[in-house]
Order: structure tokens, then sequence, then C-alpha cells
């Protein structure tokens, strides 16, 4: 197969950040997405609907100027002693979900969550307002590697205390975590990196270490991406797309920050992964159909061509390196 047309993907999990770069990021989101999920850590945090609002107001300002059709759907950054009137207000201002990042996991997460009973209000009054709880699953008390294993427990005694919650996993990094996911009730879903299905902690640090792809949760195993591999193509609707694209500038690169400005490549990369896994005929469904199915979003407008055409993917993006910067890769996505 040399083309292949499919409904436009959404992503599920992108950092759009805050300020003068958020215009450039969101362009590039909106040239391969009709919808995006953006993520809650910017500074300070959207924990109210006011200012929910007005972070929502500003992407679709970017979107407008990127002169794209796409839609931004936004998340609130749960912490300890918002209260449950703080999380209706968000789900007035329009947050189709709530992100729990336990404290100090990864960027901007110190005001994050230490244990679950912290935010039980808030949770409940999630589980009333049919919002998503969307899930940072690491514990940062844990070996680096072993982090996301160390957490499906605490995720497991959420899952069973709040029966109607919605949860989506995210960014699932090994093979444990895709048991857990399968063993939950459908209500529990999780989204899938495209650096996760496609490298390993090798392409960090096997050779040279090279920071453009180190993020949280770190990449691991070739057995744990084999894993990754099987849930993304075996069309289950339980695990969908989400880029956890995370620029950061090459100064805070330097400085250790984690993220991997995953947006301008990962199509190309997700056709890679599903070629190579004989399933190029479920890809439509892992990126465009089962996140918004899970989210209860109507189907998408548009369409995304992939080309079997190479394209060596620039060494600098908006001011940041970005996922496989430099490398060549065999397919090619424009947006119809
Ligand atoms: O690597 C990461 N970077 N993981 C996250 O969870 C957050 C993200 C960021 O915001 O930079
Ligand atoms: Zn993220």
């Amino acid at each position: 197969m040399n083309s292949l047309r499919i409904a436009l993907p959404d992503d599920f999990h992108a950092h759009l950040r805050q300020g003068p770069p958020l215009r450039a990021y969101v362009a590039r989101s909106a040239a391969n997405f009709g919808r995006f999920l953006a993520m809650p850590n910017v500074v300070p945090p959207p924990v109210d609907g006011r200012f929910l609002a007005d972070y929502g107001a500003a992407l679709a300002s970017a979107i407008a100027g990127s002169g794209r059709d796409a839609r931004v759907l936004l998340s609130f950054k749960l912490v300890p002693g918002m209260g449950p009137e703080a999380v209706y207000r968000c789900a007035e201002a329009g947050a189709v979900a709530g992100k729990y990042y336990p404290a100090g996991a990864t960027t901007h997460s110190s005001d994050g969550i230490a244990e679950p009973g912290q935010v039980s209000r808030e949770l409940a009054a999630m589980q009333e307002a049919g919002l998503v709880l969307a899930v940072h699953g690491e514990d940062p008390a844990a070996p680096v590697l072993g982090r996301e294993t160390a957490f499906l427990p605490v995720l497991d005694r959420v899952v069973a205390a709040y029966p109607r919650l919605r949860v989506v996993l995210e960014h699932l990094s090994g093979a444990e975590a895709v048991a857990a996911v399968l063993d939950w009730p459908d209500r529990v879903a999780a989204t899938i990196t495209a650096h996760h299905l496609a490298y390993t902690i090798d392409d960090l640090l096997g050779d040279r270490l090279d920071p453009s792809f180190y993020c949280k949760p770190l990449l691991k195993s070739a057995a744990d991406r084999s894993a990754l591999v099987g849930a993304a193509c075996s069309g289950s609707p339980k695990f969908f797309f989400g880029s956890d694209s995370a620029p950061h500038p090459a100064a805070a690169k330097a400085a250790g920050a984690a993220g991997v400005y995953a947006s301008p490549a990962a199509m190309p990369i997700l056709a890679a992964v599903f070629e190579e896994a004989g399933a190029l005929d479920r890809l439509e469904g892992f990126c465009s159909a089962a996140g918004a199915r899970f989210y209860g979003l109507p189907e998408p407008r548009g369409e995304l061509l992939l080309e079997r055409r190479e394209w060596v993917v620039p060494g600098e993006l908006d001011g940041v390196v970005p996922l496989a910067a430099g490398r060549t890769l065999s397919w090619t996505a424009y947006r119809t």
C-alpha cells in the first residue's frame, strides 16, 4: 500500500504550554489532528472554571490563527483542596477531563496528589459530572523504571471506589500496565504515544544520550514496546492515541526537562509501527475512532492522507528538537 486515507485523527494528550510559544505548538497539532486534549500542567494551574475558560480562549485563538479547522478539548488539574464546586465549575467551562498528577511525578506537578484520599470529594464530583479522570500513573517514590507498575495498585483502588467513574491511564509504557488496563472494566481505557510504540530505552541511552527521547514515563524495554504494539494494534477500543507531545526549548532540555515534542512526527511514526505489525487497517480505529467514542464525541470531520514518501524530520521545529529529529521516516502525513 502506497497511500492511506483515514478519518482525521484526534490527540487525547497534548501539552500546548502557554505564552508566546503556544501559537506554534497549537498550529503544529492542528496540522495533523482535528481535536486535541490540552493538558493542564501550566502555571498557575487551571483549577477553577474562570481560569480554565481563559486558557481555552487562548488556545482557540491560536487555532483560529493557524487557519485550520480544529477544536481544543480542555482538562483541569485535580489538586487537593480544590473542592467539588470547582470541579462542577470546570465542567461548566467545558472541561471533558480532570488530570491526576501524583505529586512530583513530572513537569509542574509539585502541587499534585500524594494519595487519592486527598481528592475523594473531587473524584465523587467528577463521577457525578460524567468527567473523565485522566491519570499520570507513576509513583515518584519508586525506582524510575518501576514507577508505572508501582502506581497500578493505587489506580486499582480508585477504579474500585468510584464504580461509575471513567478513567484513562495516560501514556502507557510497560507490559504490566497493558495487562492491568485489560483487566479493568470497560470504563477504564488508556492512551499510548507514538514514541512508546516505536522506540525503547536504547534510543534514549544505548548509543549516546539523546535527551529528545527523555520523557516521563521513560521509554522501556523491547518486551514492553511489543506489549504496547500488541495493545494498540489489537483493535480493542480500550487503547487510543495520545501523543504526549511535550515541547521544551533547548535550554530547558539541557537542564534536564522531561518531554518529547511528538506531535510533528507522530502520525508518520504510527503508520510505520502499524505497518510493521501488519495492522495498517487498524490505524484509523486507534487514532481516529476509539478515543472519540470513549469521550462521547462525534465522529471526526476531515481526513488525513498518509503517503509512502520519505520525510527527514528537521533537527529543529519551533525552537525545539522534535521526536525523531534527523531520522528518515518512510511515511509523510498531509491534512487534506
Ligand atoms: O515527559 C513528560 N513531559 N511527561 C509528562 O508527564 C509531562 C510532560 C511535560 O509537561 O513536559
Ligand atoms: Zn503528558
